[in-house]
């Protein structure tokens, strides 16, 4: 196998960057933990299904109706979750924008150097497009009353919304996957870079 020499992606990681980045990623995998427990393992079905279930064994009778009012307790409170990893990552967002030392990704210098490079960061571009969409509608559904959006309005942006969570589980797939990638091509010690930052081009060793 050839393994082709010289890094195409390693560049000195602001401090900034780097916790914005960690803590972005882990926030986007905790709002997809929320939307995986709601439409599984706590989804009101099966949930006021369990509940029925084990109450019956207990010799406690509950109706259908009581069953899933209680589910429907147990899935909300977990869902609340959703709501406060939304306000933060609209925190790590307006972050990313006005306090970290690192512009967003520019597209004609990245195909300047290569295609690959212009490419993986066409990727994050989109990524940050994406990223604005889902805080903006998130908080425009959050605040639908507020801001007297209609619940047709309000039901078609939660359509979309929803739909995107398809782009974050495949952007997450792209891009852990051509981490690795790079690492095995050339680009030895990426992750450790945003890590601990990396080394400036001149620096001395
Ligand atoms: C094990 C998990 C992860 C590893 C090892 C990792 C590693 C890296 C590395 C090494 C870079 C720099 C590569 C480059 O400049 O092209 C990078 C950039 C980036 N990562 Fe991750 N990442 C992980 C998870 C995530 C997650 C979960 C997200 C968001 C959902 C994410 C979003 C981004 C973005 C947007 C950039 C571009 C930052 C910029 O330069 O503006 N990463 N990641
Ligand atoms: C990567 C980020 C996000 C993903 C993947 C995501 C995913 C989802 C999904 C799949 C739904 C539909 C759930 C269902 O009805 O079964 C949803 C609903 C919702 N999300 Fe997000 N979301 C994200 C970010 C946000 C943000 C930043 C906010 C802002 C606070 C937010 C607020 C909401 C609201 C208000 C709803 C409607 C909930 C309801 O009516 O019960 N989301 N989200």
């Amino acid at each position: 196998m050839t393994i082709k020499t010289g890094s195409q992606f390693r560049e000195p990681q602001p401090l900034s960057l780097r916790l914005w980045h960690w803590l972005n990623g882990l926030t986007v995998l905790l709002l997809l933990a929320t939307v995986f427990l709601r439409k599984s393992f706590l989804s009101g079905r099966m949930m006021a299904h369990l509940i029925e279930e084990k109450l019956t064994t207990e010799k406690v009778v509950l109706s259908a109706e009581q069953a899933k009012v209680a589910a429907g307790a147990i899935r909300d409170e977990m869902w609340n979750w959703h709501f406060r990893l939304g306000f933060v990552l609209t925190g790590l967002l307006v972050f990313r924008i006005f306090l970290t030392q690192k512009p967003f990704p520019r597209l004609k210098p990245a195909f300047q150097k290569s295609k690959h490079v212009g490419l993986v960061k066409s990727l994050y571009a989109t990524f940050y497009l994406s990223l604005l969409f889902m805080v903006l509608s998130g908080l425009t559904m959050y605040f639908s009353g507020d801001l007297h959006i209609s619940e047709k309005i309000a039901d078609q942006i939660q359509d979309i919304h929803e739909l995107f969570q398809w782009y974050f589980l495949g952007f997450l797939i792209l891009h852990v996957g051509g981490v690795i990638f790079a690492e095995n091509r050339g680009d030895a010690g990426l992750v450790s870079d945003m890590i601990h930052g990396g080394e400036r081009p001149n620096s001395a060793k």
